[in-house]
Protein backbone atom coordinates (compact mmCIF):
# COMPACT_ATOMS: atom_id res chain seq x y z
CA UNK A 1 0.00 0.00 0.00
CA UNK A 2 1.29 3.31 -1.15
CA UNK A 3 0.33 6.23 0.88
CA UNK A 4 -0.74 9.31 -1.83
CA UNK A 5 1.12 12.22 0.50
CA UNK A 6 -0.62 15.72 -0.14
CA UNK A 7 1.24 17.26 2.17
CA UNK A 8 4.39 16.29 0.57
CA UNK A 9 3.51 16.93 -3.25
CA UNK A 10 1.88 20.46 -2.56
CA UNK A 11 4.68 21.36 -0.66
CA UNK A 12 6.68 20.32 -3.73
CA UNK A 13 4.37 22.17 -5.94
CA UNK A 14 4.29 25.34 -3.52
CA UNK A 15 8.15 25.41 -4.45
CA UNK A 16 7.65 25.34 -8.44
CA UNK A 17 5.18 28.25 -8.04
CA UNK A 18 7.88 30.31 -5.87
CA UNK A 19 10.46 29.49 -8.04
CA UNK A 20 8.24 30.81 -11.01
CA UNK A 21 6.96 33.70 -9.02
CA UNK A 22 11.01 34.43 -8.26
CA UNK A 23 11.08 34.70 -12.35
CA UNK A 24 8.29 36.98 -13.31
CA UNK A 25 9.84 39.36 -10.59
CA UNK A 26 12.94 39.73 -11.83
CA UNK A 27 11.64 40.31 -15.25
CA UNK A 28 9.75 42.88 -14.25
CA UNK A 29 6.28 41.31 -14.59
CA UNK A 30 3.21 41.62 -12.57
CA UNK A 31 3.12 39.21 -9.32
CA UNK A 32 -0.19 36.72 -8.91
CA UNK A 33 -2.88 38.53 -6.74
CA UNK A 34 -5.29 36.60 -5.11
CA UNK A 35 -8.41 37.62 -2.89
CA UNK A 36 -10.46 35.91 -0.79
CA UNK A 37 -14.35 36.73 0.04
CA UNK A 38 -15.09 35.37 3.53
CA UNK A 39 -18.74 36.05 4.88
CA UNK A 40 -19.38 35.47 8.93
CA UNK A 41 -17.37 33.04 11.06
CA UNK A 42 -18.03 29.91 10.18
CA UNK A 43 -15.14 28.14 12.01
CA UNK A 44 -14.25 25.66 8.81
CA UNK A 45 -14.40 28.27 6.27
CA UNK A 46 -11.88 30.71 8.86
CA UNK A 47 -9.77 28.06 9.38
CA UNK A 48 -9.48 26.97 5.17
CA UNK A 49 -9.31 30.76 4.03
CA UNK A 50 -6.66 31.73 6.56
CA UNK A 51 -4.77 28.55 5.26
CA UNK A 52 -5.34 30.26 1.70
CA UNK A 53 -3.84 33.49 2.58
CA UNK A 54 -0.89 31.78 4.45
CA UNK A 55 0.36 29.67 1.18
CA UNK A 56 0.09 32.89 -0.98
CA UNK A 57 2.60 34.48 1.48
CA UNK A 58 4.57 31.55 1.00
CA UNK A 59 4.60 31.21 -2.32
CA UNK A 60 5.29 34.90 -3.01
CA UNK A 61 2.04 36.30 -4.11
CA UNK A 62 -0.23 39.22 -3.08
CA UNK A 63 -3.25 38.24 -1.35
CA UNK A 64 -6.24 40.27 -0.14
CA UNK A 65 -8.51 38.73 2.72
CA UNK A 66 -12.29 40.65 2.90
CA UNK A 67 -13.90 39.51 5.75
CA UNK A 68 -17.54 40.85 5.54
CA UNK A 69 -20.09 40.57 8.26
CA UNK A 70 -22.80 37.72 8.49
CA UNK A 71 -25.67 39.74 7.87
CA UNK A 72 -24.51 41.53 5.08
CA UNK A 73 -27.29 41.95 1.85
CA UNK A 74 -27.25 39.95 -1.16
CA UNK A 75 -27.08 43.42 -3.15
CA UNK A 76 -24.10 44.98 -0.64
CA UNK A 77 -22.19 41.33 -1.67
CA UNK A 78 -22.73 41.40 -5.26
CA UNK A 79 -21.75 45.32 -5.27
CA UNK A 80 -18.31 43.88 -3.56
CA UNK A 81 -17.84 40.71 -6.64
CA UNK A 82 -18.65 43.74 -9.05
CA UNK A 83 -15.41 46.28 -7.03
CA UNK A 84 -12.94 42.82 -7.35
CA UNK A 85 -14.15 41.95 -11.01
CA UNK A 86 -13.00 45.80 -12.30
CA UNK A 87 -10.00 46.22 -9.34
CA UNK A 88 -7.17 46.05 -12.49
CA UNK A 89 -4.83 44.87 -9.52
CA UNK A 90 -6.00 41.20 -8.67
CA UNK A 91 -5.66 38.56 -10.64
CA UNK A 92 -7.96 35.90 -9.38
CA UNK A 93 -10.50 35.84 -6.32
CA UNK A 94 -12.61 33.32 -5.00
CA UNK A 95 -15.85 33.60 -2.13
CA UNK A 96 -15.80 30.88 0.34
CA UNK A 97 -18.75 28.73 0.42
CA UNK A 98 -20.87 28.33 1.80
CA UNK A 99 -22.54 31.55 2.16
CA UNK A 100 -25.15 32.45 4.87
CA UNK A 101 -28.48 30.92 3.78
CA UNK A 102 -30.38 34.44 2.98
CA UNK A 103 -28.04 34.84 0.05
CA UNK A 104 -28.26 33.42 -3.29
CA UNK A 105 -24.80 31.33 -3.70
CA UNK A 106 -25.73 31.15 -7.36
CA UNK A 107 -25.96 34.35 -7.76
CA UNK A 108 -23.01 35.10 -6.37
CA UNK A 109 -21.20 32.65 -8.32
CA UNK A 110 -22.82 33.83 -11.66
CA UNK A 111 -22.33 37.48 -10.98
CA UNK A 112 -17.77 36.77 -10.85
CA UNK A 113 -16.04 37.42 -14.07
CA UNK A 114 -14.87 34.03 -15.19
CA UNK A 115 -11.75 35.53 -16.03
CA UNK A 116 -11.15 35.70 -12.16
CA UNK A 117 -12.93 32.67 -10.99
CA UNK A 118 -10.06 30.45 -9.84
CA UNK A 119 -12.17 28.24 -8.23
CA UNK A 120 -13.84 27.34 -11.76
CA UNK A 121 -17.56 27.50 -9.85
CA UNK A 122 -19.02 29.99 -13.03
CA UNK A 123 -20.97 27.99 -15.23
CA UNK A 124 -18.99 29.70 -18.30
CA UNK A 125 -16.00 27.62 -16.70
CA UNK A 126 -17.78 24.47 -15.51
CA UNK A 127 -18.92 24.66 -19.25
CA UNK A 128 -15.54 24.86 -20.70
CA UNK A 129 -14.36 22.08 -18.30
CA UNK A 130 -16.76 19.41 -19.73
CA UNK A 131 -16.01 20.53 -23.19
CA UNK A 132 -12.41 19.95 -22.74
CA UNK A 133 -11.62 23.33 -23.06
CA UNK A 134 -8.76 25.49 -21.51
CA UNK A 135 -10.01 26.57 -18.36
CA UNK A 136 -9.86 27.39 -14.38
CA UNK A 137 -10.21 23.71 -12.93
CA UNK A 138 -11.75 23.54 -9.41
CA UNK A 139 -9.40 22.74 -6.98
CA UNK A 140 -10.32 19.92 -5.44
CA UNK A 141 -10.69 18.07 -8.23
CA UNK A 142 -7.77 19.14 -10.11
CA UNK A 143 -5.49 17.96 -6.94
CA UNK A 144 -6.43 14.77 -7.08
CA UNK A 145 -5.35 14.99 -11.20
CA UNK A 146 -1.96 16.27 -9.54
CA UNK A 147 -1.77 13.43 -7.38
CA UNK A 148 -2.87 10.56 -10.01
CA UNK A 149 0.00 12.17 -12.51
CA UNK A 150 2.48 12.85 -9.62
CA UNK A 151 2.42 8.83 -8.73
CA UNK A 152 1.94 7.54 -12.10
CA UNK A 153 -1.46 6.29 -10.72
CA UNK A 154 -2.98 4.63 -14.52
CA UNK A 155 -6.87 5.64 -15.25
CA UNK A 156 -7.10 4.69 -19.03
CA UNK A 157 -9.07 2.48 -19.04
CA UNK A 158 -9.93 1.97 -14.88
CA UNK A 159 -13.59 1.81 -13.66
CA UNK A 160 -13.77 4.70 -11.89
CA UNK A 161 -16.64 5.06 -9.02
CA UNK A 162 -17.36 8.62 -7.43
CA UNK A 163 -19.36 8.83 -4.27
CA UNK A 164 -20.77 12.36 -4.10
CA UNK A 165 -22.31 14.62 -6.70
CA UNK A 166 -21.29 17.65 -5.41
CA UNK A 167 -20.57 20.69 -8.03
CA UNK A 168 -17.34 21.46 -6.10
CA UNK A 169 -16.03 17.93 -5.87
CA UNK A 170 -18.17 14.81 -6.96
CA UNK A 171 -19.57 15.83 -10.28
CA UNK A 172 -16.66 17.71 -11.84
CA UNK A 173 -14.23 14.83 -11.10
CA UNK A 174 -16.60 12.29 -12.75
CA UNK A 175 -16.23 14.80 -15.78
CA UNK A 176 -12.58 15.12 -15.32
CA UNK A 177 -11.70 11.85 -15.13
CA UNK A 178 -13.92 10.83 -18.40
CA UNK A 179 -12.32 13.75 -20.37
CA UNK A 180 -9.77 12.50 -23.22
CA UNK A 181 -6.12 12.38 -21.50
CA UNK A 182 -3.87 11.41 -19.02
CA UNK A 183 -5.22 11.55 -16.11
CA UNK A 184 -8.64 10.51 -17.50
CA UNK A 185 -9.86 8.00 -20.44
CA UNK A 186 -11.60 6.45 -17.32
CA UNK A 187 -15.12 4.81 -17.64
CA UNK A 188 -17.14 6.70 -14.62
CA UNK A 189 -20.05 5.71 -12.43
CA UNK A 190 -21.20 8.47 -10.45
CA UNK A 191 -23.15 7.57 -7.58
CA UNK A 192 -25.14 9.56 -5.13
CA UNK A 193 -27.84 9.31 -2.17
CA UNK A 194 -30.47 7.39 -4.45
CA UNK A 195 -27.77 5.12 -5.65
CA UNK A 196 -29.26 1.39 -5.12
CA UNK A 197 -26.41 -1.37 -3.76
CA UNK A 198 -23.65 0.99 -3.60
CA UNK A 199 -21.29 -1.78 -2.51
CA UNK A 200 -21.94 -3.74 -5.62
CA UNK A 201 -20.45 -0.64 -7.07
CA UNK A 202 -17.68 -0.19 -5.11
CA UNK A 203 -16.54 -3.55 -4.86
CA UNK A 204 -16.33 -3.04 -8.52
CA UNK A 205 -14.48 -0.20 -8.96
CA UNK A 206 -10.22 -0.08 -9.75
CA UNK A 207 -10.63 3.67 -8.21
CA UNK A 208 -13.38 5.05 -5.65
CA UNK A 209 -13.37 9.00 -5.22
CA UNK A 210 -15.21 9.12 -1.79
CA UNK A 211 -16.96 12.39 -1.77
CA UNK A 212 -19.87 12.34 0.42
CA UNK A 213 -18.78 13.84 3.91
CA UNK A 214 -20.00 11.04 5.96
CA UNK A 215 -17.44 9.70 8.57
CA UNK A 216 -15.72 6.44 7.93
CA UNK A 217 -18.52 5.17 5.75
CA UNK A 218 -16.77 3.20 2.81
CA UNK A 219 -15.49 -0.60 5.26
CA UNK A 220 -13.22 -2.76 4.40
CA UNK A 221 -16.02 -5.46 2.42
CA UNK A 222 -17.29 -2.38 0.34
CA UNK A 223 -13.60 -2.47 -2.13
CA UNK A 224 -11.58 -4.94 -3.92
CA UNK A 225 -7.99 -6.30 -3.04
CA UNK A 226 -5.90 -3.45 -4.99
CA UNK A 227 -8.46 -0.44 -5.45
CA UNK A 228 -6.99 3.01 -5.27
CA UNK A 229 -8.69 5.47 -3.04
CA UNK A 230 -8.88 9.29 -3.03
CA UNK A 231 -10.42 10.24 -0.04
CA UNK A 232 -12.23 13.71 -0.27
CA UNK A 233 -13.84 13.89 3.47
CA UNK A 234 -12.91 16.06 6.04
CA UNK A 235 -15.18 16.16 8.51
CA UNK A 236 -14.35 17.42 12.42
CA UNK A 237 -15.49 14.37 14.58
CA UNK A 238 -15.80 15.88 19.21
CA UNK A 239 -12.32 14.26 20.62
CA UNK A 240 -10.99 14.52 24.00
CA UNK A 241 -7.74 13.16 22.71
CA UNK A 242 -7.10 16.26 20.63
CA UNK A 243 -6.34 19.56 22.37
CA UNK A 244 -8.34 20.78 19.65
CA UNK A 245 -11.28 19.12 20.53
CA UNK A 246 -11.70 17.55 17.65
CA UNK A 247 -10.02 15.13 14.95
CA UNK A 248 -10.52 15.22 10.86
CA UNK A 249 -11.95 12.06 9.88
CA UNK A 250 -12.38 11.22 6.25
CA UNK A 251 -14.91 9.25 4.58
CA UNK A 252 -12.66 6.02 4.59
CA UNK A 253 -12.62 3.43 7.68
CA UNK A 254 -8.79 4.05 7.05
CA UNK A 255 -6.80 1.49 9.16
CA UNK A 256 -9.89 -1.38 7.98
CA UNK A 257 -9.24 -0.50 4.19
CA UNK A 258 -6.01 0.89 3.97
CA UNK A 259 -4.39 -2.95 3.79
CA UNK A 260 -6.50 -3.98 0.60
CA UNK A 261 -5.68 -0.83 -1.23
CA UNK A 262 -2.81 -0.24 -3.45
CA UNK A 263 -2.57 3.79 -3.44
CA UNK A 264 -4.85 6.00 -0.88
CA UNK A 265 -5.02 9.32 0.11
CA UNK A 266 -4.44 9.71 4.71
CA UNK A 267 -7.04 12.26 5.72
CA UNK A 268 -5.73 14.88 6.95
CA UNK A 269 -2.56 15.06 4.86
CA UNK A 270 -4.16 13.75 1.82
CA UNK A 271 -6.24 15.83 -1.00
CA UNK A 272 -6.56 18.99 1.57
CA UNK A 273 -3.34 20.51 1.09
CA UNK A 274 -3.58 19.88 -3.12
CA UNK A 275 -6.95 22.37 -2.47
CA UNK A 276 -4.87 24.84 -1.39
CA UNK A 277 -1.93 24.38 -3.97
CA UNK A 278 -4.39 23.72 -6.93
CA UNK A 279 -5.64 27.32 -6.04
CA UNK A 280 -2.34 28.93 -6.41
CA UNK A 281 -1.72 27.23 -9.57
CA UNK A 282 -5.36 28.94 -11.09
CA UNK A 283 -4.00 32.29 -9.41
CA UNK A 284 -0.30 31.71 -11.36
CA UNK A 285 -2.36 31.21 -14.54
CA UNK A 286 -4.85 33.81 -14.09
CA UNK A 287 -2.02 36.37 -13.94
CA UNK A 288 -0.24 35.22 -17.01
CA UNK A 289 -3.16 35.50 -18.96
CA UNK A 290 -3.54 38.91 -17.80
CA UNK A 291 -0.11 39.79 -18.92
CA UNK A 292 -0.60 38.41 -22.59
N1 LIG B 1 -15.87 25.66 0.42
C1 LIG B 1 -15.38 24.40 0.49
N2 LIG B 1 -14.47 24.19 -0.50
C2 LIG B 1 -14.39 25.36 -1.19
C3 LIG B 1 -13.61 25.77 -2.30
O1 LIG B 1 -12.83 25.02 -2.89
N3 LIG B 1 -13.81 27.04 -2.72
C4 LIG B 1 -14.69 27.88 -2.11
N4 LIG B 1 -14.83 29.12 -2.60
N5 LIG B 1 -15.43 27.53 -1.07
C5 LIG B 1 -15.27 26.27 -0.61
Amino acid sequence: MILLDGRKTSSDLKLEIAEEVNRMKSSGQNIPHLAAVLVGEDGASLTYVGSKVRSCQQVGFQSTLIHLPDNISEAELLKEVARLNADKDIDGYIVQLPLPKHIDENKILMAIDPLKDVDGFHPSNFGKMALEMDTFIPATPFGILELLERYNVETKGKHVVVVGRSHIVGRPMSILLSRKGNPGNATVTLTHSNTKNLSSLTNQADIIVMALGIPKFLKANMVKEGVVIIDVGITRVPSNESPKGYEIVGDVDFEHVAPKCSYITPVPGGVGPMTIAMLLKNTLLACKRNQN
